[in-house]
């Protein structure tokens, strides 16, 4: 194991991997980002599986679920609204910003993400697709028919906050037991299918069907750089160039290369 820099890696040497992944991003028609919870790690907002993870503190049936909701809708709008408010306070990271700028050397740059705190919006990114929905607005759970509300502190004054008809509002992130918005999904496989590049950022690898789209990718003869402090099933399938660090650390240092060459 080499670390440098902060960052470590299984093989090679870390200027060669950052190179070899410029390169990549360089060489790409058409290049996509796929981004998960250790994205976010950085700027603050804790992932879900790990030592520190939520689902280790928190059974995610009791506050993600659609049955949650309905069994204890004041237990779950009380999370959400701590996770709302951590969010709204929270900067991107240099991670973000690099990101931003090989946005701007490539000039389309879609990114599928299953995080809801609309970071990647904050940062610039133009073209967000939000696989896991988002925090931005809460709609009826009984789905009387209303438009969805914006989620800002106002609605907190009752918890758990009410839709016009009387019924419990939910927030407007896909929970457990529900299907993932088709329009976003049917675009995240299409760009899966098309393109020639696909960076995944800090994601396990557990939860799908955003789990399976490097692996389509790859077969459709695509190559997939990772990026994740730790090994995932993706980093060691032919295809994957995988480098071990911190979002925040190394997409900077792919940036960096992308631009100056
Ligand atoms: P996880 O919490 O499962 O995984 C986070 C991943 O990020 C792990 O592989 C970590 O090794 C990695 N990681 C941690 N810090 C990092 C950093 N600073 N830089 C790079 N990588 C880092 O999160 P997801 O894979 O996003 O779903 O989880 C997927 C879904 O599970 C979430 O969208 C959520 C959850 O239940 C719903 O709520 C529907
Ligand atoms: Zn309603």
């Amino acid at each position: 194991m080499i670390r440098e820099q902060g960052i470590m890696y299984g093989s090679a040497s870390t200027g060669a991997m950052i190179r070899e992944a410029a390169e990549l991003i360089r060489e790409s028609r058409l290049m996509v980002v796929s981004t998960g919870a250790g994205m976010s790690r950085e700027s603050g907002i804790r992932t879900f599986r790990g030592e520190e993870g939520f689902w280790r503190q928190y059974r995610a049936e009791d506050l993600a679920s659609l049955e949650g909701i309905r069994k204890d809708p004041g237990l779950v709008w009380e999370w959400y609204r701590e996770r709302l408010r951590a969010c709204c306070q929270l900067q991107p990271h240099a991670g973000y910003r690099a990101l931003v700028r090989i946005q701007e050397t490539v000039g389309r740059l879609p990114l599928i993400t299953q995080n809801v705190d609309g970071l990647h919006q904050k940062a610039g990114i133009r073209d967000v697709i939000e696989l896991h929905g988002s925090l931005r607005t809460a709609s009826c759970l009984a789905g009387c028919g209303a438009s969805p509300v914006p989620m800002t502190e106002d609605i907190f004054s009752e918890i758990p906050p009410r839709c016009s008809c009387g019924s419990v509002l939910r927030p407007d992130v896909v929970l457990f037991g529900e299907n993932l918005p088709e329009q976003s999904l049917k675009r995240a496989f299409r760009l899966a299918e098309s393109c020639d590049l696909m960076i995944v950022i800090g994601t396990s690898m557990v939860v799908y069907p955003a789990a399976a789209l490097p692996v389509i990718a790859l077969r459709e003869g695509a190559r997939v750089i990772e990026i994740n402090t730790e090994e995932t099933p993706l980093s060691r399938l032919e295809g994957t160039l995988s480098l071990r660090g911190t979002a925040g650390l190394v997409l900077p240092q792919i940036a960096k290369a992308v631009c100056e060459e």
